[in-house]
């Protein structure tokens, strides 16, 4: 089975950026891990950090046919961006929303999301372990 991480904008700060909320680990580290977990798990992994909508959307069209489930912490894109939504509608690829924070006890506009509704399930407020999680979940989904 194949997998397809991506991160939005910021997300490549993480370690640096407000560690209070987002925690110490650098995303090198985190993709890091999930890479042996996916080894582990007979899951081949690759990942997308981008801070430009037009290349996540991208990406996502050309998973299409190859990828068979996509997880995805969107970043602030989570809360504005219509056109990953609809590029993830147009590929038909199940996903898992993740956020490090907990995005409901956070500002009012963290709230909402225009990919939860789409999504087989979200992760927020477990910090890095989120992806894990997601990973696993995503696992069990596609063998069952
Ligand atoms: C985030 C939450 C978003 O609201 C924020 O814009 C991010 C990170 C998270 O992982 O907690 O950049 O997706």
């Amino acid at each position: 089975v194949k997998f397809l991480l991506i991160n939005g904008p910021n997300l490549n700060m993480l370690g640096k950026r407000e560690p209070e909320v987002y925690g110490s680990k650098s995303l090198d580290d985190i993709v890091e891990h999930l890479n042996q977990l996916a080894q582990q798990h007979g899951i081949e992994l690759s990942h997308l950090q981008s801070n430009a909508e037009h290349e996540i959307v991208t990406e996502i069209q050309q998973a299409m046919g190859k990828i068979d489930f996509i997880l995805i912490n969107p970043g602030a894109f989570t809360h504005t961006s219509i056109a990953i939504r609809d590029a993830l509608l147009s590929v038909s690829i199940p996903c898992i929303e993740i956020h490090l924070s907990n995005v409901h006890a956070r500002e009012a506009f963290r709230r909402h999301s225009y990919l939860s509704d789409i999504a087989k399930g979200v992760i927020c407020g477990l910090g890095d372990y989120g992806y894990e999680a997601a990973l696993l979940a995503a696992k069990r989904f596609c063998t069952n």
